[in-house]
């Protein structure tokens, strides 16, 4: 019992942690692409973007297969973890 109750409550601390970190990193994007993903501007809007498609551009943009100075040094500096929580973090936004 006790095993079970400090599991549940582990997992949640992590997924705690994790939102947390998600939203630390989103806030470096927040300067183009608004603040929660949500552009006034030309630059497209991260917010409520489909989880999958997040994450091969965020690829795309490090191989430089998408092709942008911008995009390409941002996505450098993140791993495909902290993609995978960023774009769970953004689809996440209505
Ligand atoms: C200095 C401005 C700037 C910052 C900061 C920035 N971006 Fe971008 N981002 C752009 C521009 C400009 C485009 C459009 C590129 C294009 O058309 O190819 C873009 C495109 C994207 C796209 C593709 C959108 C689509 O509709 O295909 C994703 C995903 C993305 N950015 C994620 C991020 C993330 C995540 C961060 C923060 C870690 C971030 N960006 C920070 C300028 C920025």
């Amino acid at each position: 019992m006790t095993l079970v109750a400090a599991g549940v409550l582990g997992s949640v601390a992590q997924a705690y942690a994790v939102d947390t970190r998600a939203r630390f990193m989103a806030a470096n994007c927040a300067y183009c692409h608004g603040p929660d993903g949500k552009s006034r501007g030309a630059i497209p809007s991260l917010a409520g973007m489909d989880k999958a498609y997040f994450v091969d551009q965020m690829k795309a943009f490090r191989d430089n297969t998408r092709p942008n100075t911008v995009m390409t040094k941002h996505a450098m500096g993140y791993t495909d973890a902290e993609y995978e929580a960023l774009g769970a973090w953004f689809s996440a936004i209505k």
